[in-house]
């Protein structure tokens, strides 16, 4: 099975089957067993991977980086400020001699569409490291963590708090794969995207899952066993910090609202977060936060994706 990994690319979780994204969690698990062992995998000696950065990051740069070098093989980091398709050299062509020096490419940008047009132009591996529409790979990471605590994703609860982004597509689309009950509480006019939702409830119903929208937080937080939230003002939104503030007010997480979830539920934020605007320091900190591991997972997640598709 996992060899009808090589060569696929990565752009969104809806091209990959349920059987396909639980062989890539058991591959993290196992590649994670070792890594605390100390042992060694060397499974991409001699490969490379490409990876152009249009935006800012701390986890998916260095999770990448690090998982490459660890399974043997070595990344390279390109700004698109230095690359020249900071100076208008196409998608199309970047794509094609990329192909030509190294074994995968990893993109982080701002439209899906840029990804999908390298992926269509090069003859490796393209890895989608987020883009305004989705963040599949730190979906992937995400049910990881949730699988670690919990023991299972079949039937889980999680309510994602805040805004209709990236962050929670790519959660619905692995939620819904994996049969969990994702329930997404924004503001209104902050819903996630219509064809999204619509596909994720078509992914959920052929596996026994949920996907369910609110305007109200504190009924979809209700009995979860899994809390999410992101920042209210992605990359590339930075002219709206302020009004977002306004209109996402009584869409944080804190201890009065984490009261109303499971006993034992588990808190998520995918980082970098803002304290004080999607979740207090006090959650952020608190015993039932699984935040870095999930970040440690970053790691772990990614390594299994390079080692299957490269
Ligand atoms: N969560 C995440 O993708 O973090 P970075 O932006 O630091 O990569
Ligand atoms: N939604 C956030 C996620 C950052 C990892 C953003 O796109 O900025």
């Amino acid at each position: 099975m996992l060899q009808e990994l090589k060569g696929r690319d990565f752009l969104s979780l809806k091209d990959f089957s349920k059987e396909e994204i639980k062989e890539m969690i058991d591959l993290a698990v196992e590649l994670k067993g070792y890594h605390k062992q100390g042992v060694r995998k060397e499974m991409l000696a001699g490969k490379t991977l490409a990876m152009i950065f249009q935006k800012s990051s701390t986890r998916t740069r260095v999770s990448f980086e690090a998982g490459m070098y660890q399974l043997g093989g070595l990344a390279h980091f390109l700004s698109t400020q230095d690359l020249q398709i900071g100076r208008g050299e196409p998608i199309s062509d970047t794509a094609r001699v990329l192909s030509r020096y190294v074994d995968g490419i990893l993109i982080r940008t701002f439209d899906q569409q840029e990804v999908e047009q390298l992926a269509q132009y090069a003859d490796i591996p393209v890895i989608n490291g987020l883009t305004d529409l989705y963040h599949p790979t730190q979906a992937l990471a995400d049910m990881l963590t949730i699988y670690e605590h919990k023991n299972q994703l079949e039937g889980i609860k999680l309510a994602y708090i805040g805004d209709g982004n990236n962050v929670v597509h790519s959660l619905m689309v692995a939620g819904a794969k994996l049969g969990m009950e994702v329930r997404v509480a924004t503001p209104v006019g902050y819903e996630p995207q219509k064809e999204i939702v619509e596909m994720a409830q078509g992914f959920a119903q052929e596996n026994g899952g949920k996907i369910i929208l609110f305007n109200d937080p504190e009924a979809a937080i209700q009995g979860v066993d899994v809390l999410y939230t992101d920042v209210w003002a992605s990359m590339g939104q930075e002219e709206e910090t302020e009004i977002r503030k306004k209109h996402f007010q009584g869409y944080q997480i804190n201890a009065k609202m984490l009261e109303l979830a499971d006993k034992k539920a588990i808190v998520m934020h995918c980082l970098p977060a803002h304290r004080g605007e999607e979740i207090t320091h006090e959650v952020m900190e608190g015993p039932q936060s699984v935040i870095f591991d999930e970040a440690e997972n970053r790691l772990h997640a990614h390594k299994a994706i390079l080692a299957a598709l490269l």
